[in-house]
């Protein structure tokens, strides 16, 4: 692979000394250079003053250079950061596969998956060193450790008495003040009283669906759905309603119109419609209107799981569902622990007309949350600096994901599909029919990369061929290498599926 990006330096090379204008030959020099792979996706392009250095040329010629690369949708520029080099278009798979909405849901079933869970975790405790491609935190370094140090240093120096005194029921009233006016981003009008701080957005789940079910009872999720939510309802003896989730909109509202009639016994639905987990979709405006007004027409409960709407890839994230809700339907969860602080453990519910028996719920449960934490993120909240680490961690997300996509289209078989999702950190893949995520995963594991495989997203094993990939929590060349190390394991197993 030969160097191509040639440097100028001292000379003045601004006019033209081919056929081609100085600009273009520019531009072509980058353009082979991200073809030939020597600048790669998520590579910074060096910024205008190093361009005019490195080049010897004006300030008209380089701007000129970056729109040709522009315009070939090679690069693109990002607000106060400069250009970046993009994810090839042409290295795009194919979608994921639609739902298929004829396949309406069986019967409701009692969950069954903690023992294909801890077999998972036992496994993955085997391989201690695997690369961490299946989990669902991104790496520590995203997150802004030193200026949450200082908080808890400054809290504690300010409140010496964080430690061992008893706090209120239902949190911090600082941070609960915070919440409830960051909530009007999202579309929601609350009064910090309606909040109750939780043990992660985990807690906030079990708390939601204790106060409207009893054992037994049916809930609709969508099919995928997040292991850790199958869990849940299994620890509490009720049955999932698989509802068919779309890889770009997510559940569809129009299933669940008809999975209400055939079971209307349903006591509530719980989903996740920003940055569903697995599958990275965002539920569009129209499809959260319709589900708030169907739930409430319904009478049931909706228990919104919300821990990813501020890592939508957007200036503006978009609303929860709990912006339509005019009468308390909407039960919303979320925490801090995917934007801002994973070890903190902060989280918090908003539970519409269940608030009263949800608050008596966790009191009779675990008692208020710790208060440390929640005075620090108060402290931290208060400043700016929390809109400007949102503002890096979706860039750093962006660039991961981008090069992570170029490096699955580059090495997975033929038969992959795969929706980017709107932002977040997961990617649910979907690979030739042929290939068994169960066995993937056993097999990418001996070969040191962790992926979830597909089979713990729902409860009637449905999601075989699939498997989750994260962002991983470690450099880039080396999340590179093991993506190609999984496509050749896919490209083998294909084959392999097809031998006689
Ligand atoms: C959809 C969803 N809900 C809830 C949780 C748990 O959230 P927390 O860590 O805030 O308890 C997760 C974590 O992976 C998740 O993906």
């Amino acid at each position: 692979m030969s160097q191509v990006i040639v440097s100028h330096q001292g000379q003045s090379l601004d006019r033209p000394t081919d056929t081609q204008p100085l600009y273009r030959q520019l531009a072509d020099q980058y353009r082979r250079a991200i073809g030939n792979g020597v600048l790669r996706p998520g590579d910074r392009m060096p910024s205008m003053r190093a361009f005019m250095q490195r080049h010897g040329v004006s300030l008209a010629t380089a701007t000129e250079s970056y729109r040709v690369l522009e315009r070939a949708a090679l690069i693109d520029a990002r607000p106060r950061a400069g250009y970046f080099v993009r994810a090839p278009q042409t290295a795009a798979l194919p979608a994921a596969s639609e739902p298929d909405l004829a396949m309406l849901p069986g019967a409701a079933q009692f969950v069954g998956i903690h023992s294909a869970i801890s077999s998972i975790v036992a496994t993955f405790q085997r391989y201690p060193d695997a690369l961490n491609l299946g989990g669902a935190t991104a790496s520590s370094d995203l997150f802004p450790t030193d200026a949450l140090q200082k908080a808890a240093l400054r809290a504690l120096r300010k409140r010496p008495t964080l430690l061992t005194a008893a706090g209120p029921d239902q949190g911090d009233p600082g941070l609960r003040a915070i919440i409830a006016r960051r909530a009007l981003e999202a579309g929601i009008q609350i009064a910090s009283d309606d909040i109750i701080m939780t043990h992660g957005g985990i807690e906030a789940v079990n708390l939601a669906l204790r106060a409207v079910t009893q054992p037994g009872d049916t809930v609709a999720v969508e099919s995928p759905c997040f292991f850790g939510l199958l869990q849940v309802l299994e620890s509490l003896g009720l049955r999932a309603l698989e509802i068919p989730a779309s890889p770009t909109t997510g559940l569809s509202v129009e299933a669940l119109t008809f999975a209400l009639q055939t079971h209307p016994d349903l006591k509530a639905v719980m989903v996740v419609p920003n940055l569903q987990n697995p599958l990275g979709s965002v539920m569009p405006d129209a499809h959260k209107a319709s589900l708030v007004e169907l739930c409430a027409g319904a009478g049931i409960a909706l228990i919104e799981d919300d821990p990813y709407r501020e890592l939508v890839d957007a200036a503006q994230p978009p609303r929860s569902l709990k912006a339509w809700d005019t009468d308390g339907t909407v039960i919303h969860c979320t925490s801090f622990n995917k934007s801002l602080a994973p070890g903190m453990r902060v989280g918090w519910i908003n539970g519409g007309r269940w608030h009263p028996r949800i608050g008596m719920l966790k009191f009779a449960q675990s008692r208020h949350n710790e208060q440390l934490s929640q005075v620090v993120l108060a402290g931290f909240l208060e400043t700016s600096a929390y809109e400007r680490h949102l503002r890096r961690l979706r860039e750093s997300l962006r660039i991961q994901r981008e090069r992570m996509a170029a490096a699955v289209a580059a090495s997975f078989p033929d038969g992959t599909r795969f929706t980017p999702p709107r932002g977040g950190m997961f990617f649910w893949i979907e690979l030739p029919r042929e290939v068994s995520s169960a066995a993937f995963f056993e097999a990418a594991l001996a070969d040191g990369i962790r992926v979830m495989p597909g089979t713990v997203f729902s409860n009637g094993g449905r999601f075989d061929h699939f498997i989750r990939l994260s962002c991983p929590d470690t450099d880039l060349e080396r999340a590179d290498e093991a993506i190609r190390r999984l496509g050749r394991l896919a490209t083998r197993m294909a084959a392999h599926a097809f031998v006689p």
